[in-house]
């Protein structure tokens, strides 16, 4: 059965969906206590989770507001977009841009570990939230891993990899601020020049051979990443 302040929560959270827009503030203790029948404790409790997942935040001495509506994940886990997406309640879709195979470069040998000039697999795509573009994706994948010929614009790529026998299991990641140039300004459907969260990522499988040398750029405005740190080893 679910705690009060979980049911409380729920019903702050359909308010925030149905009516309420970004900045807004929310009913105060006192009126969602009136409205809702439960102690003053319980709300607190439901509006503290509520800020914990980001949906809502506090400003000493105004009151309780709604949110900016990026997309919002606590969970760093390695995840494909479409897994991804799925975790923060959104459907993905992408758009093929372009689909090619041709010689890794210096950058890209060097990133997946492999000879520049080996082929690769390259595909650029437009990455969506609920139709809305979020992302624009630039991967390569080495060899004969990905059968291009078979790929379509509503393929996940790691559903495919892992088919195929390449289940990605491992990546490292780097993510740097980055002003969206025209293209990406464009596909994304913001002004130019709007800051993007620039994310590489070389992914392997559980032998440590290379997949995916990926370069994806989210925009910043409705995607940001969470850790999870520690202080232990
Ligand atoms: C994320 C990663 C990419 C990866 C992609 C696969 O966007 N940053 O490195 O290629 O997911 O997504 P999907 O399996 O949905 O095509």
């Amino acid at each position: 059965m679910a705690y009060k302040y979980e049911t409380v929560a729920a019903d702050i959270r359909a308010m925030v969906a149905s009516s309420l827009s970004p900045h807004q503030a929310i009913p105060s203790e006192r009126e969602l206590e009136a409205t809702h029948g439960v102690s003053r404790l319980t709300i607190r409790h439901a509006i503290a989770t509520l800020i914990d997942e980001g949906l809502l935040y506090n400003v000493h001495g105004s009151g309780t507001f709604v949110g900016s509506p990026t997309l919002f994940s606590k969970t760093p886990k390695l995840t494909s977009f479409t897994e991804d997406m799925k975790s923060r309640g959104h459907e993905a879709s992408s758009r093929l841009l372009t689909m090619s195979r041709e010689p890794a470069s210096t950058e890209t040998a060097h990133a997946l570990g492999i000879p520049a000039g080996t082929e690769c697999a390259r595909l650029r795509r437009l990455r969506l939230a609920d139709g809305e573009p979020i992302a624009v994706e630039d991967v390569r994948v080495p060899g004969p891993l990905l059968d291009i010929e078979e790929f379509t614009s509503t393929s996940s790529l790691y559903e495919v990899l892992a088919d195929a026998g390449h289940e990605v299991y491992r990546a490292e990641q780097e993510i740097k601020a980055i002003a969206l140039d025209e293209e990406a300004a464009h596909l994304l459907r913001v002004p130019l020049g709007t800051p993007a969260l620039g994310v590489s990522r070389v992914s392997s499988d559980r032998r440590g051979r290379s997949i995916e040398y990926a370069f994806t750029l989210y925009r910043a405005d409705r995607y940001t990443f969470q850790l999870a740190v520690t202080r232990e080893a």
